[in-house]
């Protein structure tokens, strides 16, 4: 217990520490001068050759690298998420760089898919948060997130810090392969303040009361498009792991050719708010409340959202990627405390191991 510090549970240890572990993702990598990026580990224009960016990864790390490969596009480089347990790649792949994205650097099927795109030729790095790990050994390049011990089989701040670097990694490869385009403007701005707004949510008690609201319902159902599609996917995740509830996060734009058929007065549905689509996403609340769901929103405060929705889970304001991660803490929040209502076993849920290193 000495190791909690003072919290019940490992994870929300964990989720309370992500201002300090984001503070240690960012410390000295952005040149405040002229914006600039410049990791410790990786030499001056690492990334020149690279045509295109394949990031592989399970899980939790899944959500990150498709915030990651979303910022990479935006940047005005062709890039993908995939799931690393369904990895192909044509015969060569020389003009690639394949990031395997992994808290543990351990996990079998990220291994897997990293090892098949260097024996095609593609240029291989790894984000992890362990030093020393399979990943970092093995890859060309090795990238650390600095997030620190995380021991709940949840990944909570390891999430945030991996999307936190892979922001800085998506500017430093457009630098290094000069690419133009504008990419997700004001975000050095948006990660500077992302630390102090981060506390902000975590010492806020909302999530705890919305947990208890919706507690007993049939489902749980989470919507975002954007930026905060990959967050909507994790917030189901987290859910589902933590609770043993039924959870499905969609992309909002997604929900009327299906998961619509799911909603009633007994599914709530979290509606993630990050500036980025707004509009189509207020009108996906309203089907979903014309079929009785009760909507939470996941907004800044004043947002026409919180107007409209049920429920408030707020964040500060920011630009949409900071915005996505401040919803996740609070969809953090959220699953910890209704898996608390639940007496699960939080920081070792049934049937789930911490790092899988079976394929
Ligand atoms: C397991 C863990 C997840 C994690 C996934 C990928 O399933 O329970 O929390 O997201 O592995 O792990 P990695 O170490 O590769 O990020």
């Amino acid at each position: 217990d000495a190791g909690k510090g003072g919290y019940d549970h490992y994870m929300l240890k964990e989720i309370h520490s992500q201002p300090d572990a984001l503070t240690d993702t960012l410390s000295g990598r952005v040149n405040p001068g002229d914006g600039g990026v410049a990791f410790e580990s990786l030499p001056d224009g690492a990334f020149a050759d690279v045509e295109q960016v394949r990031l592989v990864a399970c899980g939790t790390s899944y959500h990150a690298s498709l915030a990651g490969a979303r910022l990479l596009r935006q940047a005005g480089i062709p890039a993908h998420a995939e799931l690393a347990s369904e990895f192909s790649l044509p015969e060569s792949a020389d003009d690639t760089l394949a990031v395997a994205v992994t808290q543990s650097g351990e996990t079998a099927d990220t291994l897997g898919a990293v090892r098949a795109a260097a024996d095609a030729g593609a240029q291989t790095l790894a984000v992890t948060n362990v030093v020393g790990s399979t990943a970092a050994r093995e890859c060309d390049d090795a990238l650390f997130i600095r997030a620190g011990p995380e021991i709940g089989v949840a990944a909570t701040k390891t999430f945030t810090s991996q999307v936190a670097t892979l922001s800085l990694l998506s500017r430093r490869i457009a630098a290094d392969v000069g690419a133009d385009a504008p990419g997700d403007a004001g975000i050095l701005d948006g990660l500077d303040a992302l630390p102090g707004d981060v506390r902000d949510v975590t010492t806020g008690d909302a999530a705890r009361a919305i947990a208890n609201r919706y507690r007993g319902s049939d489902a749980y159902f989470f919507i975002g498009r954007g930026a905060a599609h990959s967050v909507a996917l994790e917030g189901a995740l987290k859910f589902k792991e933590i609770t043993y509830e039924h959870a499905e996060g969609f992309a909002a734009g997604e929900l009327k050719h299906g998961p619509l058929a799911l909603v009633t007065p007994d599914t709530p549905v979290f509606a993630i708010f990050t500036g980025d689509g707004d509009e189509q996403t207020l009108t996906n609340v309203e089907e979903v409340q014309s079929r009785g769901a009760p909507v939470v929103a996941v907004a800044p405060d004043g947002h026409p959202a919180v107007d409209v929705a049920d429920d408030h889970l707020p964040i500060p304001d920011t630009v949409p990627t900071c915005a996505s991660l401040l919803a996740a803490v609070q969809l953090q929040l959220l699953s910890y405390h209704a898996a608390e209502l639940l007496d699960r076993a939080i920081d070792k849920p049934r049937n789930l191991a911490k790092s899988v290193t079976v394929q």
